[in-house]
């Protein structure tokens, strides 16, 4: 759908039906460690049903993230209305299998992502909280062209409470990234 010149050849695909095994994939500890940790595969299938409602709702976008040779993703990018009520702003998110990270794929993943988002009419301004110490993640939104409100405690589930930064990036803004 959506080519970037800046960077690797990255392409991103509306999440289908056939995604869940991209969702599988990326249920390590490692990666689900940045977002509350690893899933029972019952929350995984529960997780793709409701992508794929939101997604009919169009309430979240969430992405494949294809290269070339890799047609099944390597990976993931998406964005939300927030589901703390607060309609007054967008949330992203973003992951990379691990084989295929430092090479600019989520970068230019979520550049693209944004592009889609302005493309398709979203002028609220678009949140990425990363952990604090998740270098890779920080390091894309202020590759993607994000800027730094501060930092924020964000209760991913009850209980659960993560120590983020607060990046936003400005949809309305005119700007591209
Ligand atoms: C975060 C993640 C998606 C990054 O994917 P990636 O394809 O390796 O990222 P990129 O190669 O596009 O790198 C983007 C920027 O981050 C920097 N970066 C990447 N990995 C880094 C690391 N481990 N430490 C420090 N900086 C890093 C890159 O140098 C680049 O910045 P630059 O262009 O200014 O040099 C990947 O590490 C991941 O999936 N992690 C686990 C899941 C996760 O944390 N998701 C985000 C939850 S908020």
């Amino acid at each position: 759908m959506t080519d970037t010149t800046d960077g690797p050849l990255v392409q991103l695909r509306p999440y289908s039906e056939s995604d869940l095994d991209l969702l599988r994939r990326a249920n390590t500890p490692e990666l689900m460690n940045q977002m509350g940790g690893v899933e029972t595969d019952e929350q995984v299938v529960a997780r793709h049903e409701r992508y794929l409602r939101l997604q009919r709702e169009g309430a979240a976008h969430q992405f494949r993230i294809v290269i070339p040779g890799h047609p099944e993703g390597v990976g993931m990018t998406g964005y939300w209305h927030r589901d703390d009520g607060d309609a007054r702003a967008l949330e992203g998110g973003w992951s990379v299998e691990a084989p295929y990270r430092g090479r600019g794929i989520a970068a230019a993943a979520v550049v693209a992502m944004l592009e889609f988002a302005a493309a398709a009419g979203e002028t609220l301004p678009l949140h990425a909280y990363p952990r604090v110490d998740n270098a890779a993640s920080n390091g894309v939104c202020r590759r993607a062209g994000f800027t730094l409100l501060g930092e924020l405690d964000v209760e991913i589930a009850p209980g659960v409470v993560l120590r983020t930064n607060d990046w936003v990036f400005e949809l309305g803004a005119g700007g591209s990234a």
